[in-house]
């Protein structure tokens, strides 16, 4: 069964969540609703910007990932906090600077967690389907990555 859940009811449901829910139970709130509700959504998880590192923080998936410390610039995800933007990769064995966590992993999105326009987070997910992040899972998890600001 492919569980798909639409992207408006989803922000409304984690937004409710939020509101219903204290630190630090938030964030792994988050990373279990996007994992049980998306599934193109493989791996979830977030990391913390903690001076020069991104330290993961809660995660679902099937296997936990090697990449716990990622120096800021390494990486899909150190790219992103130096972009300040949203890194969607369609096919990870084309992009040089991806760090390898699962053999299974076709694309990633990685989301910055912004406070006063500095990265302070990021919500990373892989995918095992090539190219599953599209327009409308972009403004979604942007979103979500606006809701987390005040959580990080
Ligand atoms: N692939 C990421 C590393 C983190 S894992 O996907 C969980 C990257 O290239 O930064």
């Amino acid at each position: 069964m492919v569980i798909v859940l639409d992207f408006t009811i989803a922000e409304k449901e984690i937004k409710d969540m939020i509101s219903h829910s204290q630190h630090p139970e938030i964030l792994h709130n988050v990373v279990d609703f996007l994992y049980d509700n998306f599934d193109n959504y493989s791996w979830v998880g977030i990391y913390i910007v903690k001076e020069n590192y991104l330290i993961l923080g809660p995660w679902r998936g099937k296997q936990a990932t090697e990449h716990t410390k990622i120096p800021i610039g390494q990486g899909i995800c150190g790219s992103a906090v130096k972009s300040c933007k949203t890194e969607v990769v369609d096919d990870v064995s084309e992009d040089g600077r991806y760090l390898s966590c699962f053999i299974s992993t076709r694309s990633e999105i990685v989301v910055p967690i912004k406070k006063e326009g500095i990265v302070i987070g990021e919500i990373d997910i892989d995918s095992d389907v090539s190219k599953a992040f599209n327009k409308s899972d972009v403004t979604f998890l942007e979103k979500v990555a606006d809701m987390l600001t005040e959580h990080i």
